[in-house]
């Protein structure tokens, strides 16, 4: 089987990667400009530069390859960013997943497609598949919106909606507990909301997710997310805590005290229940995550 990933440089390129070659699965990375994972080494990975807002090098990609599953991992995945600079976070977020949706179609692939709890406006939490999604900022939008492409797509399909992941990161911006971590080390004071709920993560969790719908090929859509509820602050707490560490500056605040670009769903979280009966899908603890994080 060949499984070719999207936006395979990113935090959870290298988790997926990993997990996939270490079950002896054949894996083409692909990402923006220069691979940059650690698999160099392994006779079942190779890395292939695809922009895949490129139509041309997306087909060229595909010919070559003819993979059976695509994951589409690659994204504008800040919401900030996506708020400040919209034009872009379209053009990556809906227009390139049509162009791998279009390719994946020529070779039959089964497309699994990386979503989010921002499609929801928080107003409810705790999520079921089949709620009524409504996105409150523009990286929500996108995302909807190629949701959207993925249920016209002819072929397998499958929607794997997830909730702030972290890990240890091995490139890139670091993961909420390890800046956390970082600023406690350094004593400086950071302000962190805490009227936002959500069920993060852990990173390696989400892969054996994803690996098991390929497994079972498991077709529509999935909420995949630990089931700890916590706000960021709350979270920031556990990550003093593991490291007994003064938490004194930590300061909590609420979205009306502190604006960002994007607005935030207030409370998301899913219900992880459909997983767990398909999927076999059995998340850790958010300390039990910590531990695996910052260890
Ligand atoms: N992390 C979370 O908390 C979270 C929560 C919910 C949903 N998700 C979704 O899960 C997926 C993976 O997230 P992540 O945390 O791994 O995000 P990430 O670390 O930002 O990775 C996304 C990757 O996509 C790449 N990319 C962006 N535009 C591209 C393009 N035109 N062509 C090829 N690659 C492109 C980026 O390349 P560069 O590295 O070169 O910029 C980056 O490596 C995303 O779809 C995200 O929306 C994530």
């Amino acid at each position: 089987m060949k499984i070719l990933i999207t936006g395979a440089n990113g935090f959870l390129g290298y988790y997926l990667v990993k997990q996939l070659l270490e079950k002896g699965i054949y894996v083409i990375a692909t990402g923006k400009g220069d691979g940059r994972l650690p698999f160099s080494y392994h006779s079942n990975f190779i890395y292939r530069e695809m922009d895949f807002t490129d139509p041309f090098r997306v087909q060229d990609v595909f010919k070559e390859i003819n993979p059976d599953v695509v994951i589409h991992s690659g994204a504008m995945s800040k919401p900030d960013e996506c708020e400040l600079k919209k034009w872009e976070a379209y053009l990556v977020n809906v227009e390139g997943t049509l162009s791998v949706l279009l390719n994946a179609a020529e070779y039959k692939s089964h497309f699994i497609f990386l979503s989010t709890d921002f499609v929801f406006d928080g107003e409810k939490g705790m999520y079921a598949e089949d709620d009524v999604v409504n996105p409150v900022n523009y990286y929500g939008k996108t995302k909807l919106e190629a949701e959207d492409a993925v249920k016209e797509y002819e072929h397998d399909w499958t929607i794997v909606r997830t909730i702030t992941v972290y890990g240890k990161t091995h490139s890139g911006r670091a993961s909420f507990p390890e800046l956390i971590k970082e600023k406690l080390l350094k004593g400086e004071s950071y302000q962190i909301f805490n009227d936002q709920f959500r069920t993060p993560t852990y990173v390696e969790d989400l892969c054996s997710g994803i690996i098991s719908i390929i497994r079972k090929k498991a077709i529509g859509i999935y909420h995949l997310s630990g089931t700890d509820i916590l706000t960021p602050y709350q979270m920031a707490l556990r990550v003093a805590a593991y490291l007994n560490a003064d938490s004194s500056q930590l300061r909590h605040v609420t979205a009306s005290e502190f604006s960002q670009p994007a607005a935030r769903p207030k409370k998301t979280g899913f219900k992880i229940e459909k997983a767990r009966r398909e999927l076999d899908f059995s998340p850790i603890g958010f300390n039990e995550g910590l531990k695996k994080t910052l260890e």
